[in-house]
């Protein structure tokens, strides 16, 4: 007992410790840009980013243990326009609930007592219908949608349970979670689904150690995120793909870095697909298993030419699937001052929002 308190404890303390620390990183780095400290303008103030103030800790146990018995109750509880840090610590169990969090409730952490004990799941596809009547389509059919900034989750799995769909099946797109909220931090995660299991939709994101689970897509969207000492896992039955970026323009800073991950499961596997014309992915210090496809790289419609806009490329990756990345002319060896702003947290600017000890 008296060590379960202590693990729990500290748990809880650190866990606070480092989401004040980013915020104080945040604030710090925000004025210091600022640079107009001669010119007191009674106008600029509200140009200062303001971190939250206070914590409010929220327990959700299915046995009916703690503050709520769902997760999405928890959130209800939250108010609006939150300024808090809001730790929701959810027990072991599962949790059969689709979840929201609106863009109003920033700061607002899930911690799960682990990935493989803590689940957060739901079972829609994009072919099913809404309270409305109408299809659900891909980004509606996640089990959990983040829209607000500053989410946090560690310790916790995702999962869309509907069956995977057999190739050239439509509108079995099943995504178990959709990140759409900036500055997100994930942790020690499991996200599962087969057909776009993560939708990486929009902002900076950073991702330590989870465990992505899927078969085509199952990366997808135009998030600007670093995958850092990540599990990349297929359960692909007769082809399959990692990543579809969909940068759009010469102007977004979107796409997704993986560094130090490990590629395994079943293929063959396309690791990256151009969804934008200027989609952006890099591996970097990746390991993978002997099931990449045949080039390694897929342009995604064959007319656009994309494989003329979009910058794909692997640096430093190693096991016996690593020369199949280097499969197409146009994803690149990338040496290391190309390779360099896909290695470090300032991909995602993280210098200014993600404590040292997270990154
Ligand atoms: C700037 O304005 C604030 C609020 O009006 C005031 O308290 C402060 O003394 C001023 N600082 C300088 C350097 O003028
Ligand atoms: C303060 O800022 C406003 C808006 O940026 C500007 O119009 C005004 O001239 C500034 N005043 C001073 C004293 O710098
Ligand atoms: C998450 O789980 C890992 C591995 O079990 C553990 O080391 C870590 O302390 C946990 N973190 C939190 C915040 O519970
Ligand atoms: C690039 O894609 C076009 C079709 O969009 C194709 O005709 C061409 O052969 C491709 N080039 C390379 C180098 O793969």
């Amino acid at each position: 007992m008296a060590s379960y308190f202590f693990t729990f404890f500290a748990f809880y303390f650190f866990s606070l410790h480092s989401i004040a620390y980013s915020t104080l990183t945040t604030y710090y780095s925000t004025s210091n840009n600022n640079n107009n400290n001669n010119n007191n303008n009674s106008s600029k103030p509200h140009h200062k980013w303001v971190g939250p103030s206070g914590h409010l800790l929220i327990t959700v146990d299915a046995n009916g243990f703690g503050d709520f018995q769902s997760v999405q109750a928890a959130v209800d509880s939250v108010p609006e326009q939150n300024r808090k840090n809001v730790l929701i610590q959810i027990s072991a169990g599962y949790y059969k609930e689709k979840v929201v969090v609106p863009a109003s409730k920033a700061y607002i952490t899930f911690q799960g007592e682990g990935r493989d004990v803590t689940v957060i799941e739901w079972h829609d596809r994009a072919c099913d219908r809404g309270p409305d009547g109408q299809q659900l389509r891909t980004y509606h059919s996640a089990s959990v949608s983040i829209y607000a900034p500053y989410f946090s989750a560690r310790n916790i799995s995702f999962k869309n349970t509907a069956p995977a769909p057999m190739p050239g099946m439509q509108g079995w797109q099943a995504v178990a979670f959709r990140i759409s909220g900036d500055k997100a931090f994930f942790s020690g995660c499991g996200f599962y689904g087969a057909q776009d299991t993560l939708c990486d939709d929009a902002g900076r994101h950073y991702f330590k150690e989870c465990y992505i689970e899927g078969s085509i897509d199952f990366i997808f969207g135009n998030g600007r995120s670093m995958y850092k000492d990540c599990e990349l896992h297929s359960i692909a039955t007769r082809f399959g793909s990692i990543a579809a970026q969909d940068r759009k323009s010469l102007n977004e800073k979107t796409g997704f870095a993986f560094l130090n991950c490990r590629v395994t499961g079943t293929g063959p596997l396309y690791v990256g697909r151009a969804m934008g014309q200027y989609s952006r992915i890099v591996y970097s210090h990746t390991y993978f298993d002997n099931i990449i496809a045949h080039g390694g790289w897929d342009d995604w419609d064959h007319v656009s030419n994309k494989n003329k806009t979009v910058f794909f490329g692997v640096y430093k990756c190693y096991g016996p699937g690593a020369a199949a990345v280097r499969g197409v002319s146009w994803a690149r060896e990338l040496d290391y001052n190309t390779a360099h702003p896909f290695l470090a947290k300032s991909f995602v600017n993280g210098r200014h929002w993600i404590a040292p000890a997270d990154a």
